[in-house]
């Protein structure tokens, strides 16, 4: 088996990467990585790429076909992948994560390949109340980002087919460590708060909904989708891939990592305005799809392996939400020291001493 993962040089990569690799040890990986965050090593020993077969470094928007030869099944994570960077670079998000996935799709269907996994988001369900969403409930996405992953989903129901089976994971807001740590998610920024300066700050008023899943988990379902029987779902399937436990309120996560890390103090913005992303998520689908590839990770032990990995770094920078630990802040940075254009490519006439000054 041969299996592409494009976007594996990011936060939920690696983690996969060796997911895959326990749970298909014959099969032989390729990555397709442009490599915006290559550089955001948090912890790791070897650059994790060196764990898969082959790397491709490439755009997805000049995505050249002769890389599906022979591959079977595709894993789709490359992406402008969250609101901030969807809001500053919409073209540009537009660009790559519609456009270019659909491209990719009809590539791969071409191509021969008999699976294609799409890393979705429930963040199309924007501000949903009066329950959990399942998937058929109506769609509320309120920024690029969201938009951009159901146009993706819609073009791609419209390739499956017995021969092309398709699985668009809805995955929660992602949490845990990773050999490229982000902490432009919630609970990660609970415990960096926490670990650097005993102090979380919450930006909202604590009280929006906020599924969460480990991106152990994360990995695990997308191993699921790889080997999921069209018999088992459908030839497209569009599921909500989390549980129906990690369904939070902001504020407790901040307290559930207080009541973990001692004397932490947990500030609440009483003056934010509401936060328009709120919405609760009901994963009973995949539950009954995938049993056998349920999260295992819980909360408590989603914080300790968060904690135990910024401990292990060293970690102390408690201006953390100004570095470069949040994707926006690496793109914008890139962007000021000319590294990268306006388009997002990497520019021919970069010169490294400019954005080692930066
Ligand atoms: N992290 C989450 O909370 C979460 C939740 C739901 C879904 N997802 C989705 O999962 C996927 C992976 O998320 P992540 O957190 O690892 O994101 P990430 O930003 O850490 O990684 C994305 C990777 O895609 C690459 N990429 C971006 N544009 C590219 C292009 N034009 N050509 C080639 N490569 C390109 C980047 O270099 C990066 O390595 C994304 O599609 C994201 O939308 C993430």
């Amino acid at each position: 088996m041969k299996i592409l993962i494009t976007g594996n040089m990011g936060y939920i990569g690696p983690c996969l990467v060796n997911q895959l690799q326990r749970a298909y040890p014959e099969a032989s990986l390729i990555g397709y990585d442009m490599g915006y965050f290559a550089h955001c090593l948090t912890g790791a020993e070897v650059l994790p790429e060196t764990r898969i077969d082959r790397q491709y470094f490439g755009d997805m928007r000049a995505f050249d076909p002769a890389v599906l030869e022979g591959v079977d099944a595709v894993v789709h994570l490359a992406a402008i992948s969250n609101d901030p960077m969807g809001n500053n670079f919409e073209k540009v998000t537009q660009d790559i994560n519609d456009e270019s996935s659909a491209r990719l799709a009809r590539f791969a269907k071409k191509a021969g390949v008999s699976r294609f996994v799409f890393a979705s988001s429930c963040s199309m369900y924007g501000f949903a109340e009066g329950g959990p969403r399942k998937e058929d409930d109506a769609l509320n996405p309120l920024t690029a980002y969201a938009r951009s992953k159901v146009a993706t989903e819609k073009v791609l129901q419209e390739l499956a087919t017995n021969d092309f089976v398709v699985t668009s994971l809805r995955f929660a807001t992602a949490c845990g460590m990773s050999e490229r740590l982000r902490l432009d998610l919630v609970l990660n920024d609970f415990v960096a708060g926490a670990v650097a300066a005993r102090q979380i700050t919450i930006l909202s008023d604590g009280t929006p909904w906020r599924p969460l899943i480990h991106i152990e988990d994360m990995a695990r379902a997308i191993d699921w989708a790889i080997g999921r029987e069209m018999t088992n779902g459908g030839a497209f399937l569009a599921v909500n891939a989390g549980s129906n436990e990690w369904n939070y309120q902001v504020k407790d996560l901040a307290h559930a990592v207080a009541k973990i890390i001692p004397d932490v103090s947990v500030s609440i913005n009483k003056n934010a305005h509401p936060d328009k992303r709120s919405y609760q998520v009901d994963f009973s689908l995949f539950r009954r799809l995938a049993p056998d590839h349920q999260p295992k990770v819980d909360l408590v032990g989603a914080i300790q392996g968060l904690k135990a990995g910024l401990e292990g770094m060293g970690f102390a920078d408690g201006n953390f939400r100004n570095s470069q630990f949040m994707r926006l802040k690496v793109l914008t940075h890139l962007r000021e020291c000319g590294v990268l254009d306006e388009q997002l490519s990497w520019s021919k006439h970069q010169t490294g001493s400019r954005c080692a000054a930066g």
